[in-house]
Formats: structure tokens, sequence, C-alpha cells
């Protein structure tokens, strides 16, 4: 087993900081690898969709800091987290930066991971599972399937024109994949349909959104690309969540019926009652804006 602080410690390095992917929320797929670097953190840096049961399992002794982002106003800037970063591991010897999903996902690890080598910070990545992957297999939805769908694209719905993205080629989406798996797209979904079906996906092409993916508060909508924005409007769906497009998401009317089961409650068993920290939010009510 890994004692990470010993290691810092007796070679009296600065402090190492782990990019840690926490996954989609159910504690259950988390990584032991992330649970064992959460235990042994003198810091942890956080951002917003981590889940609650996830953050029960810090070293009680470390210090938990928000640097969650949501889409209107971000907590910290991107370059206010990566100072907090370089300041905590110049006085500590293990730092946890804890990121929703994997961090190399939609998730600036690569930039951060770059500013902290840049920084003379040691640094380590340890993956996640994606939400892109983990959120439809929780809604009984495969992305990809031997008679369905031979491709799979992962893409971004939060597009700030003008920024530091280059601008997804919908079009060649459309044209290119079979299933196509948007992450930060509620928002923005309507604009995106439009692109694709200029793009020539059929309007009866399924649809299924996933809010809160491998959480107990899971729900899902599933329409047609001519159908979604009515029924977004008609329910009131809000992000997060992940939008899968493609003939994929028909499996889900077979295989919804085995879905997991969420574990959160083994999990609050084993963990011994989530004891969030104070001042992390638990209310879905504070995040439903975050993309
Ligand atoms: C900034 S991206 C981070 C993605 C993350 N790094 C990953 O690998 O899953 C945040 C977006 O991921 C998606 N997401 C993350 N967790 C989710 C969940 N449990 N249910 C649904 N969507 C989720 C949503 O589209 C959300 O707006």
């Amino acid at each position: 087993m890994m004692d990470v602080r010993q290691h810092n410690q007796r070679d009296r390095l600065p402090g190492k900081v782990y990019l840690v992917g926490a996954g989609p929320g159910d504690p259950g797929l988390f990584t032991l690898k992330g649970k064992a670097l959460l235990e042994a953190a003198d810091v942890v840096v956080y951002d917003a969709l981590v889940s609650p049961p996830i953050l029960a399992m810090v070293n009680p002794l470390a210090k938990l800091l928000p640097a969650g982002k949501r889409r209107g106003y971000h907590s910290l800037s991107q370059a206010d987290i990566t100072q907090l970063l370089i300041e905590q591991a110049q006085q500590h010897a293990t730092v946890v930066r804890l990121k929703g999903g994997d961090p190399f996902v939609f998730g600036r690890g690569g930039e951060e991971m770059g500013d902290l080598l840049a920084a003379g910070i040691p640094v380590e990545v340890v993956p996640g599972i994606t939400a892109g992957v983990a959120v439809p297999a929780y809604a009984g939805i495969p992305v990809t399937h031997r008679r369905l769908s031979s491709s799979v694209t992962f893409v971004t719905g939060h597009e700030s024109i003008g920024k530091y993205r280059p601008e997804v080629n919908w079009s060649a989406i459309a044209e290119g994949s079979e299933t196509i798996v948007i992450y930060m797209g509620v928002h923005n979904l309507p604009k995106i349909v439009q692109a694709l079906t200029d793009g020539g996906l059929q309007s009866d092409t399924p649809i299924a959104l996933v809010r809160w993916g491998t959480r107990p508060e899971q729900s899902e909508l599933v329409a047609t690309l001519a159908t979604i924005e009515d029924e977004m409007k008609a329910t009131g769906f809000a992000a997060p969540a992940i939008a899968v497009i493609g003939n994929v998401v028909t499996m889900r009317e077979t295989l919804a019926v085995c879905q997991p089961e969420m574990i959160t409650k083994a999990a609050m068993a084993s963990y011994g009652g989530v004891n969030v920290p104070s001042g992390v939010s638990t209310t879905t009510e504070t995040l439903a804006t975050m993309e």
C-alpha cells in the first residue's frame, strides 16, 4: 500500500499535487488509488461536481478547499486555482486536486498539470471514470453496440465564442459519428440540435439527457432531435447532464430494467455515514445551473 506522505516527507521534496478523478458521483465508481490519496492528503482542492460521499472519504485532518466552477460565475479563476495549488504544494506534502469524472476529459487537467510542472511542482494524474461513459451506462445506454454504433464522439457543448476553445465542427460530427456524447450541452442544446440536423442528422434520431447520472437523484429525458427542445421546456430539465444522441439510445428500452443499483446507501454505511464537511453544498439546487 502506498504511503505517499512518508515518501514525500522523507525526501524533503516540495509537496506533490495529485490530479485525481472522482468519477461521476456514485462513490462505488471511485478508484482505490484516489481513495488512498484522499485518506493521506494534507490538502484537498475540490470541484463543485464532486459528490458528497466522496468528500466524506477525505482525511478529517486535511484542509478542504472548494474551487468549483459553475456556469455564470466562477468561484476561482483557473489562474487562481493553479496559484492556490502551487502555494499549497509549497507548504504541504500531499495535495489532492479532486475533479469530477476524469481530470483529462473536459476538466482542464492537462492545463493544470502543465502549469504545475512549469512551476517546478511534482504532479501525477489519477484517472477517473468519465461521465460520458458511466452516466449513459447507468441509464441503460451503451455508448457503442455491435449492431447500432461502432463509433462515439465525446464533445463539449459549452463553447465560448472567441475564447480559448476551437469551434466544434458539428457537421463533421453529424456525418462521422454514430454516437454523440455531449458534455455541458444543456444550455446550448437547441443550437447544437440545429447544427447537427443542418449537418445531416435525421430529426427522428433518438436523444437522451441524463441528469445527475450515477447519483440517487439521477433523472432521464428521452426524445428525438425534433422534440427534445419542447420536452426540455415542458419538464424544466436542467443541467448538469450528459446528452447521448444516436440509435444506441433505443437500447434503453431493453437495458434500463437492470439499472445499476446506486450504492450510495451502502457506501454511507461503510464510510460510517456521510459526514459531509462543513461548507460543502449538498443540495442539487445550488448546483443546478452548473455546466
Ligand atoms: C466540466 S465537465 C467535467 C467532465 C468530467 N471531467 C468528466 O470526465 O466527467 C462537467 C460536465 O460533465 C457532465 N457531468 C459530470 N458529471 C455528471 C453526472 N453525474 N451526471 C450528468 N452529467 C455529468 C455534465 O455535462 C457537466 O456539465
